[in-house]
């Protein structure tokens, strides 16, 4: 019988600890794929110093498993991050914060020399923007920037959670974007950048996948 969305995950979890570097730090993305990769570390926890988390709900995880986690402050550099994405494109574009910790993910991605996502195959897309693009604002500045999106053709919706404006782990709020084309996914991201309260787009161009792990039918396929 063919492989589930959940079986697929577990599959790429595991490929990913080849990418782990033996007696370093991990950068350790946030989702329900990344968790089966956690699930996958704790079967090398002590052949690793630990890990620099992306969330609260990873560093559970992690320390759960008797994985030490480090604060991103005391790590100049990683090998390697490894995360989920919600879209990534065939050069490695991602759109990402599907759950909600965008922020952190982009910060721990920046110390890391290569990014490893791992995905089920629904995850590769031709272009970027069918996915709602997570943005992370500063309470006060939502509704310009929702503003900002209608005029670029994109719909903001304020993401909620039980009927309440969805917290981040850094106290701020999230905007859902339908209806972008997104075709060049370095320069968005930049401009979306320099809008005023704008905490981190869901767009990792500048902290792209240099490799994807796509769980397939016929099993992992790796785009570099
Ligand atoms: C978290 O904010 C996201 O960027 C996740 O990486 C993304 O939502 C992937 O999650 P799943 O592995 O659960 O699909």
């Amino acid at each position: 019988s063919p492989l589930s969305q959940d079986e697929l995950k577990a599959l790429v979890g595991q490929a990913a600890l080849q990418y782990v570097v033996p007696g370093e730090i991990v950068g350790v993305g946030t989702g329900s794929t990344v968790n089966k990769f956690i699930d996958a570390l704790g079967s090398m926890k002590d052949r690793i110093r630990g890990a620099v988390s992306s969330s609260v709900a990873s560093t559970q995880r992690l320390q759960a498993l008797g994985i030490p986690v480090f604060d991103a402050n005391e790590v100049e550099s990683l090998s390697v991050y490894i995360d989920g994405a919600d879209e990534i494109d065939g050069r490695g574009y991602m759109v990402k914060g599907g759950g909600a910790a965008l922020t952190r993910e982009k910060i721990v991605a920046a110390l890391a020399q290569r990014f490893v996502c791992i995905a089920d195959e629904s995850k590769l897309v031709e272009a970027l923007g069918r996915f709602p693009l997570p943005v992370e604002v500063i309470p006060m500045a939502a509704q310009q920037i929702a503003r900002r999106f209608a005029a670029r053709g994109g719909q903001a919706t304020l993401r909620l959670k039980d009927g309440q404006p969805l917290v981040t782990d850094n106290g701020q709020h999230i905007l859902d974007v339908r209806g972008l084309s997104i075709s060049d996914p370095l320069a968005f991201e930049s401009e979306v950048n320099q809008w005023p309260g704008v905490v981190t787009v869901g767009v990792f161009a500048h902290q792209k996948a240099a490799v994807c792990l796509l769980g397939t039918a016929g099993g992992v396929r790796t785009i570099h």
